[in-house]
């Protein structure tokens, strides 16, 4: 018996890194899995079929169920398209796993329209266009659902040269935290990954380099997309997991208990006064 015997999930982006490795948690889990991946390269250029192919390959020697996709996330067309393969592979769709991206990474004032515009599209618009799909057909169902998008503590703490990158992911935690509460009455959960592995998107980083794949790998990210996506947390939703290696952790966001002024509005000088009041979360 399985965790999700029964249950029919999406992956995107599941042709290679943490991607793939949701893919293989959750087959082992039992669920029947649409491995997506349009095949480019690390930049979002290229397309082919052979990564998502490969992967469906490896659920299937092991004795599970699996179908590939290669549309890419970044338009509605393909979201739609994604989400229909699971229907017409597998009747339905229960788990969605937003997980495709892509890297250009420049600072601010070498960042082209192109590469923040392609980056954007990837990450918030595909994030978008396969949840509204897949939300749209697990209503019609009536059994509930669980989302489970990746962020990233480039958008929620920041990091230097990926302007295009962190407002995407930061994009990705503010869709979270209103979809979770939109589809709430629809049975749906919405949380996010805040990812740290060694992968092709981050080999080449100094924080990575030289890490060991056996303490930092993408495994180590999937034991919380299988926790999300059972019926264990069926009353979490909206929150942020961070992974990286066997500590997980989350993040949210926090208030300063503020100032407030007796009467009438307040000067600069008196916000200066208080300065450090209002910044004391
Ligand atoms: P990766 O490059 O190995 O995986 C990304 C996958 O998405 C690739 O297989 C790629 O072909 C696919 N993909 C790219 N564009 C696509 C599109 N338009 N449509 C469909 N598939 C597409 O990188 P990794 O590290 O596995 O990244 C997975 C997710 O985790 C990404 O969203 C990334 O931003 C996020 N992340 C990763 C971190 C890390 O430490 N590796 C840190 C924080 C977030």
């Amino acid at each position: 018996m399985g965790l999700l015997d029964g249950k029919v999930a999406v992956v995107t982006g599941s042709g290679g890194g943490i991607g793939r490795a949701h893919a293989l948690a959750l087959a082992k889990e039992g669920a029947k899995v649409v491995v997506n991946d349009l095949g480019g390269a690390r930049d979002g250029t290229g397309k082919g079929s052979a990564m998502a192919d490969q992967v469906v390959e490896e659920i299937k020697k092991d004795g599970g169920e699996a179908a590939a996709n290669y549309d890419s996330v970044a338009s509605m067309e393909g979201g739609k398209a994604i989400i229909k393969t699971a229907v017409d592979s597998f009747g339905k769709i229960d788990i969605l796993v937003n997980n495709a991206g892509i890297l250009r990474d420049k600072t601010l004032l070498k960042t082209t329209e192109e590469m923040w515009d392609i980056v954007i599209a990837v990450h918030l618009k595909g994030t978008f266009a396969c949840t509204q799909a897949a939300a749209a057909v697990m209503k019609d169902q009536g059994t509930g659902g669980r989302i489970i998008n990746t962020s990233s503590t480039s958008g929620l703490l920041g990091n230097f040269g990926q302007s295009n990158y962190g407002s995407a992911k930061a994009g990705i935690a503010g869709f979270t935290r209103v979809t979770s509460l939109e589809l709430q009455k629809y049975g749906i959960t919405v949380n996010a990954l805040v990812p740290i592995a060694i992968t092709r998107m981050t080999d080449d980083l100094p924080a990575f380099s030289g890490g060991d794949p056996e303490e930092m790998g993408p495994q180590f990210i999937s034991p919380v997309v299988v926790f999300l996506a059972s019926d264990l947390a069926k009353d979490i939703t909206g929150k942020f997991f961070g992974i990286q290696g066997r500590k997980i952790n989350s993040y949210a966001i926090k208030m300063s208990e503020g100032v407030i002024k007796d009467k009438g509005m307040w000067t600069a000088q008196e916000i200066a006064d208080n300065i450090n009041k209002i910044l004391d979360v």
